[in-house]
């Protein structure tokens, strides 16, 4: 490459920084790879109005459903590497590449790792005219139904899809599953007694309970929940299914190439976010842990998501579930 080359690379690079030293210049997107109203929705918009302080523009929450949350990640995989298309996602991200033998993007490859939001522990949940008042119970009746129990979830791929798998791994049974765009239009089946179980995060699963639209039979998570009122619900691991252990993360991602000053700028903004305090009491009285360690630095957070997919890959083949 001869001198004016060069010369005229580094002005169009030196342009190109300068331009990224305003960014961001307009408004930026949260892609949520499931439906509105939803926890990745609630989750999402709650980091969007705390990013909007930090960023100084507006943070637009956008939903792209579908196939357990791939349509959504596929869209961030593909999009402009600018940083105003990013992705709120959970440990969907690390077990789509073991569930989907024909995925779009690759993980970690085709992402930039911006920083772990929150670890949202999850709930086994059943419809309010179940008879069954306790895990031992409804055991009992899933045993005795088998294939003719209706399990809700949102796709192949996500937590509420993963929890099911691992709950009828346990169980040694095969429920019939009825997958939705997201766990909210699920609720409604579920409460509507449409469908009989479903795991849910507590972020959605609470409220619903606490209003006793639902049955709460179980927390799925290592620990029961600090709030009064699931103080009683134990884990599943209590109930007899040992190790049994689905805590949702959550993560923020742009695509693969977006420039480093630009997601060393979201990380700083999403370190600025996360420390919120309505964002904090919001979160917190739903029982979501604020991460506040490694995983929050963009090395710390690819690290984490690799590890994950190492993980559930073996979860999934202990399950004997098939790559769709
Ligand atoms: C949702 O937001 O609908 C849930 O996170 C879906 C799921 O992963 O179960």
């Amino acid at each position: 490459m001869n001198i004016q080359k060069i010369i005229l690379a580094l002005g169009l690079a030196g342009i190109s920084i300068a331009a990224r030293a305003d960014f961001p210049e307009k408004a930026v997107t949260l892609v949520v790879p499931f439906a509105a109203g939803g926890p990745s929705d609630k989750i999402a918009r709650d980091v969007a109005e705390a990013l909007r302080k930090p960023l100084g523009q507006a943070v637009i929450v956008e939903n792209t459903t579908g196939a357990g949350g791939t349509i959504g990640t596929a869209k961030v995989a593909r999009a402009a590497a600018d940083g105003y298309t990013l992705l709120v996602h959970h440990i969907g991200m690390a077990t789509a590449p073991a569930l989907y033998k024909e995925l779009s993007y690759t993980v970690p490859d085709d992402f930039e790792f911006l920083g772990l939001i929150n670890e949202a522990p999850s709930t086994l949940i059943g419809r309010p005219t179940l008879a069954a008042n306790s895990f031992g119970e409804l055991r009992k009746w899933i045993i005795e139904n088998n294939n003719k129990v209706n399990l809700a979830n949102a796709g192949v791929g996500s937590a509420s899809h993963l929890c099911g798998l691992m709950l009828q791994s346990a169980l040694g049974v095969n429920m019939t599953t009825v997958p939705y765009k997201g766990t909210a239009p699920a609720m409604i089946d579920l409460m509507g007694g449409q469908v009989d179980l479903m795991c849910e995060q507590a972020t959605n699963a609470v409220t619903q309970i606490e209003a006793k639209k639902v049955k709460a039979y179980a927390v799925t998570s290592a620990q029961r929940l600090k709030l009064p009122s699931m103080a009683e619900v134990p884990t599943l691991a209590e109930s007899g299914l040992a190790n049994f252990n689905v805590t949702v993360w959550h993560g923020l991602y742009a695509p693969r190439g977006t420039p480093s000053d630009v997601i060393a700028k979201l990380n700083t903004a999403l370190r600025s976010a996360l420390k919120n305090p309505d964002l904090i009491r919001r979160q917190e009285a739903l029982g979501l842990t604020i991460i506040n360690d490694e995983r929050l630095e963009p090395a710390g957070h690819k690290k984490y998501v690799t590890a994950e997919m190492d993980r559930w890959a073996k979860v999934i083949r202990d399950s004997g579930q098939q790559p769709n």
